[in-house]
């Protein structure tokens, strides 16, 4: 076992995007790190980085798919058994297809449900027995506004993060008596990946380092204290 007296973040789907700015605002706290993604050359691109400019901390980086349950549930058991305790787990890995329920190719609900809902299902359930014994310990769910407030071109992508938003809200419940936080973070649209090939400025978008500070500036926050949704949208509204 290793993770010396330093506090650990698991991370997934965080090779690119809102996961990776989440990472380097942690681990410039000098928080270990243990994060997935997809694909392997992301990954080790991504712990190489890392490894250069935090020669400090502890990385974990793995190629898993996130929509496979029994992938999700080995590489939470793997991480547990590399740190011990995740002090803040963020469910954040996800895939956006645009589609409308009434016409969107056969199969779209079940790749976003497995993607965006099963993974933060089963990955919470792989560490959530530890941090219940030490009553400490903190997860945030990445959903989106598009858990809030349906829109046309949302279709399975936006049931995937309503349901997202009910996974959340039942841990909340249910973990409260343990003093473990569950928050819900509902960004609009984040100038990443996801919206390659679109074509408006990036004014029109929150800047992803704004995200980063959100979440870590919550993190912070008393051990009296949950934040339990935190919307974040552009200045000019959604898009
Ligand atoms: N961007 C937005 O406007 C926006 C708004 C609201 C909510 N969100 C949510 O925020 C989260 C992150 O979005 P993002 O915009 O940062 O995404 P992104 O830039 O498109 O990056 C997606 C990341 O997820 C990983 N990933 C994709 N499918 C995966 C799978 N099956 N298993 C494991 N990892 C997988 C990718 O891995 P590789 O790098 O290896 O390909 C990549 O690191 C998602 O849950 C998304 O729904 C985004």
């Amino acid at each position: 076992m290793e993770g010396n007296n330093r506090k650990t973040l698991l991370i997934t789907g965080a090779s690119r995007g809102i996961g990776k700015a989440i990472i380097e605002k942690f681990a410039a706290q000098q928080f270990n790190i243990a994060f997935c993604s997809l694909q392997e050359k992301n990954v080790l691109a991504l712990v190489a980085e890392l490894k250069n400019k935090f020669p400090d901390i502890t990385v974990l980086g793995k190629a898993v798919d996130m929509s496979q349950r029994e992938s999700v549930k080995a590489f939470g058991k793997e991480a547990l058994a590399k740190f011990n305790h995740i002090d803040l787990l963020i469910n954040n890995a996800g895939l956006f297809q645009p589609g409308m329920v009434h016409n969107e190719e056969e199969g779209q609900l079940e790749k976003m449900i497995e993607t965006n809902l099963y993974s933060a299902y089963y990955m919470t359930r792989s560490v959530i027995e530890k941090m219940k014994e030490k009553k400490a310990g903190t997860i945030m769910n990445i959903c989106s506004i598009a858990g809030l407030k349906a829109y046309p071109n949302g279709g399975s992508y936006s049931i995937s993060k309503f349901a997202m938003q009910g996974l959340s809200k039942a841990l909340r419940e249910e973990l409260k008596e343990y003093q473990i936080g569950v928050t819900t973070i509902y960004p609009g649209a984040v100038l990443t990946d996801a919206w390659a090939g679109v074509d408006l400025p990036e004014e029109r978008f929150i800047d992803v380092q704004d995200i980063a500070e959100s979440i870590y500036s919550i993190y912070c926050l008393s051990r009296r204290t949950v934040v339990e949704d935190l919307v974040v949208r552009p200045m000019l509204g959604d898009i």
